[in-house]
């Protein structure tokens, strides 16, 4: 089973929300992965994410209220198959931590793995307004949809 986690900076907005969007479709589609979130700072360690998301994405019918913030930590590279990230700045800290090209190659920008080379960030929405919050839902939900078909299982 592939080990995949998501880290953006805060770990309240984008990564629990892929976190969450990708445990939603697990069960939706009985996903063979393993998934987990964090954040590069540890400004919010042990707290629920932003309301604002939580509210958000419990209107899209995803719930995210058991999550809590975590900070990434350089063992992270070891556990997990796959690291993605929300921006080209998660992408430098998660990158200054790695200790070879094998961690490197782990770790990649989210939205590459649906669009290939475009080199796409999530945008934080922690300082915006609310439609904000709608619009990284819509982006990531989609994406997440994408990306989830690799860990379908045949039947
Ligand atoms: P996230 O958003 O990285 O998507 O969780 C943020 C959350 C909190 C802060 C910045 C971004 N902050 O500065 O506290």
């Amino acid at each position: 089973m592939q080990k995949i986690l998501f880290v953006c900076l805060g770990n309240i907005c984008r990564s629990p929300l892929a976190e969450g969007i990708m445990l939603h479709l697990k069960n939706k589609y009985n996903l063979n992965v393993e998934i987990d979130s964090a954040g590069t700072a540890g400004y919010h360690i042990g707290e629920a994410p932003d309301k604002r998301t939580i509210t958000n994405a419990k209107n899209n019918g995803v719930d995210l209220s058991s999550l809590r913030a975590r900070q990434f930590d350089k063992k992270d590279l070891d556990i997990f198959d796959k690291i993605y990230v929300m921006d080209h700045s998660n992408l430098r800290n998660v990158l200054a931590l790695a200790k070879d090209q094998k961690q490197k190659d782990k770790v990649s920008l989210f939205l590459n793995a649906v669009y290939p080379g475009k080199d796409l960030e999530v945008p934080d929405p922690y300082y915006g307004t609310e439609q904000g919050f709608e619009d990284v839902f819509q982006l990531v939900y989609k994406a997440c949809e994408i990306f989830s078909s690799q860990f379908k299982t045949t039947v």
